[in-house]
C-alpha cells in the first residue's frame, strides 16, 4: 500500500473553492445525492489524517453548528485526526481530535503521514494552503469534483505554478458533477 497526499475539493468551472464571501452556499445547497455520498464514503474510508486552513475550518464551524451539535464532526469525517492552519485559536470541536498548527508545512505534513499510517492524507484545503503544500512538493494527487455553475471570483482552487503538467489519471461524472483525477509530477530536484 502507497500513501498518498491528495487534494480532494470541489471546484466551481472557472477555478474557485469558494465564492467572494468565502462561503459554500453555492455547493451545499444542493441536495446531497445517494450516489454522490457513497463517492465522499469510500473517499473518507480511505483517509488516515487531514489539514485544512482555518477560512475552511471556521466555516464549516459556523455553517454546521458544531459548537452545538459537536457529533456532526464525527458523523462527516470519523476519527480522521485533524491538523488546523491558523495563527488564531479558533474553538475546538468537543470530542474532536484537531491540533492546530501554523507556519511551515512540511514538518506537519510529516506528522500527518506518521499518523495516516498506511492510509492516505486529505489535504481539505482551501487552496492557498493547498498551494504552500504542492510548493513543498507534498501534494501527490489532485481530485476535483467540478460543480455544474462558474462563481466569477472568490477563492481560488490552487494558487501555485506546476513544474510541469499534472498526469490526468481518472475521468468519471454522476449526474451533473465531473471528477477528475490528476496525479503531479515530483518536483524537479
Ligand atoms: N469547495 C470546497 O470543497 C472547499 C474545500 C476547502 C475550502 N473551501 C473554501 O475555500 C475558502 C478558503 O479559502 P482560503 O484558501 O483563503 O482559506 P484556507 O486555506 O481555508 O484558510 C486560510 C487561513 O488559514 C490560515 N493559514 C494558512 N496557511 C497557514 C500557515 N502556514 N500557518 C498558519 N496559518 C495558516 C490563515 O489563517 P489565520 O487567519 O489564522 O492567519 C489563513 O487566513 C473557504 O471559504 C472554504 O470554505 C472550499
Amino acid at each position: 500500500v502507497v500513501q498518498t497526499t491528495q487534494y480532494y475539493t470541489a471546484v466551481s468551472i472557472d477555478g474557485f473553492v469558494a465564492d467572494s464571501d468565502n462561503s459554500l452556499d453555492w455547493l451545499v445547497k444542493r441536495p446531497s445525492t445517494p450516489e454522490r455520498d457513497e463517492r465522499f464514503q469510500s473517499f473518507i474510508a480511505g483517509v488516515g489524517a487531514m489539514a485544512m486552513g482555518a477560512a475552511t475550518y471556521e466555516w464549516v464551524l459556523d455553517n454546521e453548528h458544531l459548537l452545538d451539535r459537536p457529533d456532526k464532526w464525527q458523523e462527516f469525517y470519523g476519527d480522521v485526526p485533524s491538523w488546523v492552519f491558523t495563527h488564531r485559536e479558533p474553538p475546538a470541536v468537543p470530542g474532536a481530535d484537531i491540533t492546530f498548527v501554523r507556519g511551515g508545512v512540511a514538518e506537519v505534513h510529516a506528522a500527518m503521514a506518521d499518523r495516516a499510517g498506511d492510509k492516505n492524507v486529505w489535504m481539505v484545503g482551501g487552496g492557498r494552503l493547498a498551494a504552500q503544500f504542492a510548493a513543498a512538493g507534498l501534494i501527490d494527487r489532485v481530485i476535483l469534483g467540478v460543480a455544474p455553475v462558474t462563481l466569477g471570483a472568490g477563492a481560488p482552487l490552487l494558487p501555485w505554478r506546476s513544474p510541469g503538467d499534472l498526469r490526468l489519471v481518472d475521468v468519471d461524472r454522476d449526474e451533473d458533477f465531473v471528477y477528475l483525477t490528476y496525479d503531479v509530477p515530483a518536483p524537479a530536484r
